[in-house]
Parts: C-alpha cells; structure tokens; sequence
C-alpha cells in the first residue's frame, strides 16, 4: 500500500473530528503539546529589548524573544546566571548585608539546591521547559511518613523526635473514634439518613483504623518499635501517643500541619533537575551565550522619549545602554534602591511589596546517617524551634557523603536567624539539629548558609501580597511603564516558584510582541 504523505494524512484525519488530534501525536505528525500554546506570529524585525536580570524571568523572556527576532542584552549584577535557582557547591560563594563573603566548601560532587528545590507535578511550564532545553528531571520525595515531627520543649512529648507516621495515624485514629462515637450517639447526624450515618461510620473505621467497637487501636499504620522478620518474629507494634499528650506538645499546632499532603503545591509527584536545579538556568544561559552581561550592576532605569536608557556599573566602570523596551526582572527590594523615572503608581507598587524573609544552611555529612542508621530516604522533618524543617536529599541514595539542608525557615524565625554569623548559624543548625539526629556531631563537616532577604541583588525570598494589595500594587505593575515592562515571580499567583518566573516572561514576551507587531493577544490564552 502506498504510505500516505503528511498532507494527505492531515486531510483525511480531519474528517475523523474528536479522534483526530490524539491519532496525529501518536503517529508523530504534531509535535507535543507545549504547556501553555505559545506560537507567536510575526517578527520583532531586530528591535533592541535590554533584559534587567539573568535569572529564570529574564533568561526565558531572551529566550523566546530571540526566537521572534528581537535582539536582546541582559543586564547581570552578579557574575553568575539564575538569580535564585542556585546550587551551592564547592566554590559558590555569597555577600550578605554586613557579613563577610562566605565560600562554599563542600565536596566534589556534593550539592544543596539554596532556592527553588522542587517541581510540582502541574506546574507545567517549568517541565515543559525542562523538556525542550533537554534537563534530565527526577523524582523529589517531598513526603516521606518515616521522617520526624519534633517539638521543642513542650509537653509530655517533647525533645521526641516521633516518626511522621505515629502522628498521623494517631490524630487520625483519635479523631476518626470522636466522630464515630458522635455519630453513633445520634448527636452528629440528626439530619441523616440512617443509611449514609452507617457508611460515614463504616468511612470512619477504614480511615482511622477503629476496631469493631469503632475504638482506636494502634495498628501496623503507625509502625514498628520490633520490626517483622522471619520464624516467630511477628513485629510489636507500640501503644499510641494520648490524644492529650499529641495536643500538650504542639504536634496539633500549626507547626505540624500536614501541609506536605494538603497543599496543591506540594503533593507528589514533585521533581527536581538532575544534578542541582541550577541547571535549569545553566541551560537557558547556554542558549544565550554572548547575550548576558555579568557583573553590571544597574543604577538608573529612563523611559525616553523613544525608548530607555539604562546606566550601569560594570566592575566599576560607568556604561549605558539605549533599546526600543527594556524588561525588568529586579526583585522589587533591589529596585526600589534604583533611580527610575516611572509612575508613580509603579514606584509605590516598587516601594511597597513585601518579600519573605527565608533561609536555608546545607550541612554536609561524612556518612547518610538518616538513611543508614534512620531509614529515611528524602522526604521532611518539622520541627516547632529555629530550624522550622530539616530537609533530606531526594538523590544519589545509598551512597557516601551527603548534604542535609539544616533548617529551611521563614518569617520571624528566619529573621533571627539571617541576624547571625554564618558560624552561628551552623552553631544553631548542629545543637538544635542534634538534639534529633545524635549522629550530627560526629559526621559533620562542612556548611554554607543562605538568609535571602539579606542576600545581595535578592533582599528576600518572594514577594507576598495581601488580597487588597493585589487589587491595588500587584495590578500596577502588570502594566508597561511607558517602555518598560516588568516580569518575575512576583508578578504572578505563583509565588516562590520557578513556574511563576517563566509564565510571567510569556506574558510579557506577549505583550511586548503584541506591541511591537500590531496583534492583540495576552497569556495565557483567554
Ligand atoms: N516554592 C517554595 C518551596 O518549595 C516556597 O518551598
């Protein structure tokens, strides 16, 4: 039979309707599809664009608008591409406001992911891109029931570091049993039908693990204190922590919610690159080689009467650069401190935003303690001290050396933190983190930590908005400056995650383009 060519194929697949699209991608006629359909039309005819910041924002914004035709110049205070997608490694090295300039001194090979460190599965323009610059991604096991909740000096409890699985199953169970004695004393359900309070109860046992008197029992659900094994090893199984105890020590408080498994963001499936996620950003920077400009810091952003003029320091030498539009990535603390001319509606949404206050230390270790000695594999321990949580790594398990990231904090606590020497931070990081994992004192050997809002060219972690705010500064921003657009993660609901910096550089790529070519046309879609 003659093999039918790719436009004969097309029309007669066309006829099929429905079955049509699906039939095309499994033959390989169409290539996947991209997260959000992104295929601008048209040519930016060599307009300049200077691109204020190399980190993920202005890297894709470059990206894309190389492939209309623009001619893009990006603009880096720091010598390094990624902005906040940073791997600490041997030799990284950071200046925050009044400290020293700290270098990373871990091994070969050893790696902490200081700023973005996982990928939820839906965000899928941050693998859509992973999958077009070819960045290999792996698993991250952001939930792991055998790591520790720890509270602090509270309660019956406290100073236990108690296995994830304990807690849950226990507040399940207890809670669970409360319902079901509720609902069986007629109080709960006075407005139920007999038959459905009968399958609440029966959902109530299989969750919680009630027994046939609909009582909670420990059960397997929560673990082992003598492990199953072989002959008359039938594994013993502890009594369950009191309700009462569970509530005393905090292990209800907000410091313990299980926000691992309820949060959209952080249900898995997440995943992470392959060797650091700071090679997301090496792979954009690899595609716009001789377009960034390291270590230009800049000064003054004009809107003229044609364009914009930018003034920048490089290594110290005054220089200045005229283009048709400029994009500006600078997180807004950084800009705030940067002459401009713009409105004045944008210069209070610049002045005003607030960012988080968040830090982590990588701790890096002779030996995997947690998974030799500890069986945890990746996955979170919460803490209700300075540290907030101590991450594990989700990579190159059972192996040697490895680092754990020591405390991952916010707000108030990170604050404090980021107020102390680096030596102190690692004080803080070994006392508090081996009042959980003993091992910590004899395995320990080197740290690098990271307070971003004292981070130069960062001051903070993302921005953070109130609902009035969005109404109101967030919306400022959204809009042009005459020439100037402004893009980043804080000028998206995604917040703190790399798919908020590549979506907010389609959305500008898009509006600039629209401009320049005459279309109408936003992103995502309407
Ligand atoms: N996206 C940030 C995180 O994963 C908040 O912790």
């Amino acid at each position: 039979m003659r093999k039918l060519t790719r436009r004969e194929f097309l029309a007669r697949s066309g006829s099929l309707a429905g079955a049509a699209y699906p039939a095309m991608m499994a033959m390989g006629f169409l290539p996947g599809a991209p997260a959000h359909p992104f295929s601008l039309e048209g040519d930016g005819q060599g307009k300049q664009v200077v691109i204020l910041g190399a980190g993920l924002a202005g890297m894709a914004a470059a990206y894309e608008l190389g492939k209309l035709g623009y001619r893009c110049t990006i603009l880096e205070a720091r010598e390094r591409a990624g902005g906040r997608c940073w791997s600490i490694r041997r030799g990284s090295a950071n200046t925050e406001t009044g400290q020293p300039l700290q270098t990373a001194n871990f091994d070969e090979g050893q790696y902490f992911n200081a700023g973005p460190s996982r990928i939820p599965h839906h965000h899928a323009l941050t693998l859509h891109y992973c999958k077009e610059l070819g960045i290999p991604v792996q698993v991250y096991n952001n939930v792991n029931e055998a790591a520790y909740y720890f509270s602090e000096g509270k309660g019956p409890l406290s100073n236990k570091k108690i296995r994830m699985r304990e807690v849950h199953n226990d507040v399940r169970g207890w809670l669970c049993e409360l319902l079901a004695k509720g609902m069986d004393g007629g109080r709960i359900d006075a407005q139920m039908g007999k038959e459905d309070a009968q399958k609440i109860i029966e959902y109530l046992r299989a969750e919680g693990g009630l027994d046939i008197d609909k009582l909670y029992k420990a059960s397997a659900r929560r673990g082992y204190i003598e492990p199953p094994g072989a002959g008359e090893k039938a594994g013993r199984i502890a009594d369950p922590h009191a309700l009462s105890d569970l509530l005393a020590s905090g292990l209800m408080d907000p410091d313990f919610y299980n926000v691992a498994e309820y949060t959209y963001e952080l249900q898995m499936t997440l995943f992470q690159a392959v060797g650091g996620m700071d090679r997301i950003a090496a792979a954009f920077e690899k595609r716009l080689a001789g377009q960034i400009r390291f270590n230009a810091e800049v000064r003054s952003i004009h809107n003229t009467e044609q364009g914009v003029r930018v003034v920048y320091a490089e290594r110290g030498a005054g220089r200045s650069l005229e283009a048709d539009f400029c994009i500006c990535t600078i997180p807004l603390p950084v800009l705030s401190n940067i002459d401009h001319n713009f409105s004045s509606d944008a210069s209070r949404a610049i002045d005003s935003i607030v960012y988080m206050n968040t830090g982590k230390i990588g701790l890096q270790f002779k030996r995997r303690f947690w998974e030799e000695d500890e069986h945890i594999y990746g996955g979170i321990t919460h803490t209700n001290n300075q540290l907030t949580q101590i991450f594990y790594p989700s990579y190159d398990y059972l192996s040697g050396k490895g680092i754990l990231i020591g405390y991952y904090n916010f707000n108030e606590k990170a604050r404090a933190t980021g107020e102390l020497t680096y030596a102190q931070r690692e004080q803080l990081a070994l006392e508090k983190g081996s009042l959980i994992h003993p091992q910590y004192r004899q395995e320990f050997e080197t740290s690098f930590s990271v307070s971003w809002h004292k981070t130069k060219y960062s001051l903070g972690g993302w921005a953070l908005y109130s609902a009035e705010e969005r109404q109101s500064l967030y919306k400022a921003l959204l809009v042009p400056d005459k020439q100037v657009y402004f893009a980043g993660e804080h000028l998206t609901y995604l917040n703190a995650w790399m798919a908020g910096a590549l979506a907010s550089a389609r959305s500008v790529v898009t509006d600039l383009h629209a401009r320049v070519t005459g279309q109408t046309m936003s992103y995502p879609k309407q």
